[in-house]
């Protein structure tokens, strides 16, 4: 068994370096945008690849790649089952109704007079979201109906940038409030006000689409329920920001009080799904159901490598650590 890596600093990969090493097994670093990458692998069983949605190159290639490789029966992760909807909140929609997994209400319009009726007539809050991005950066809360009038006239008009500079600078200014960011960090935030990222410069508008989801109000926290092949989860609820309703990207982490059954349901979906690795974000209702509001197969391992245990696939707890890198390898070369 031979296997193939496309490394990036601070992803997976450097875990799944180190587990070759530790383990003996054959391997090799690549870059997956050189032109004959296809050929590069031709002596290789497997291909690696954890591809970051804010890396452009990345969202333009990585699930060519991977597929294709797939499709001529080479073992590949991500493969198509766990990552074609990967970034893409409306895919994720339709794929977790499809199975009748518990979502937060959905709601996607491609048609402004469609969405323009649905505001007029919902109730509100409502919470507005672009189909990509992380850290709850395109994530709003809509007070009511003039607000959601707004979003629809830009969402069918000019778009949405991918990077949105006002709201970044708000956000390295709370984390620096609250000690997590250094003034460097919010330096940067102001110098973007000016200058677009790269990745906004090359990633065009969001638009055509509307999406909304109903506003779950639940108790300052959303639950991160990370499940690998299918076998181990381990969860992590994740705090809000003060005065704000979203959790993605606080920082703020807890690793008790976890209802057994999300770590259930999330076994449930991840199988039915069979989904590699996944994170599913949940929010709790007020009749105490856990409801999905994303899912992706890559996730930021800091947070979740600190929990005190993992739940293995007949709900038994292990107190143990975290091995997520290692697991996703085991879980290919099996
Ligand atoms: N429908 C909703 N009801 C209540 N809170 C929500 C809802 N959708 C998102 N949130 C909150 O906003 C945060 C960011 O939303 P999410 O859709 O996960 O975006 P991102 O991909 O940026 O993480 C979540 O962590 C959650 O705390
Ligand atoms: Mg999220």
């Amino acid at each position: 068994m031979k296997l193939a890596i496309h490394h990036r600093q601070g992803s997976f990969s450097e875990g799944w370096i180190d587990y070759c090493k530790k383990n003996n097994i054959e391997y090799k670093v690549v870059n997956a945008f050189d032109n004959d990458i296809i050929t590069q692998l031709k002596d290789c069983d497997a291909f690696m690849w954890h591809h970051h949605h804010g890396k452009f190159k990345d969202v333009i290639s990585a699930k060519k790649i991977l597929f294709s490789l797939e499709h001529a029966g080479i073992k590949v992760f991500p493969n198509f089952k766990t990552a074609w909807h990967f970034d893409d909140k409306v895919a994720q929609k339709y794929l977790l109704e499809a199975i009748d997994a518990p979502i937060v209400p959905s709601y996607v319009f491609y048609d402004k007079k469609e969405a323009s009726g649905w505001a007029r007539n919902t109730t509100y809050p409502k919470v507005f979201k672009l189909k990509g991005g992380a850290g709850a950066t395109n994530v709003k809360l809509v007070e009511n109906q003039t607000e959601a009038l707004k979003l629809i006239n830009k969402a069918f008009g000019k778009g949405f940038p991918q990077f949105d500079r006002f709201n970044n600078l708000k956000e390295s200014y709370i984390k620096y409030k609250g000690g997590q960011d250094t003034l460097f960090r919010l330096a940067k935030g102001v110098g973007r006000l000016a200058i677009s990222t790269n990745f906004a410069k090359q990633h065009p508008p969001e638009k055509g689409y509307a999406y909304f989801q109903d506003f779950i109000p639940n108790d300052g926290f959303d639950i991160r329920v990370v499940v690998i092949g299918g076998k181990r989860a381990a969860a992590e609820k994740r705090f809000v920001r003060e005065n704000d309703f979203r959790a993605s990207g606080s920082g703020k982490f807890s690793y008790e009080g976890i209802d057994c059954e999300v770590i259930k349901e999330s076994f449930k979906i991840a199988n039915k799904l069979n989904l590699q690795s996944v994170a599913f974000d949940f929010v709790i209702d007020k009749n105490n159901k856990p409801l999905i509001i994303e899912m992706s197969y890559g996730f930021g391992i800091q947070g979740i490598s600190n929990v005190l245990g993992y739940w293995n696939h007949e709900l038994n707890w292990h107190k143990d650590k975290l091995k997520p890198c290692e697991w996703i390898i085991e879980d290919l070369l099996l």
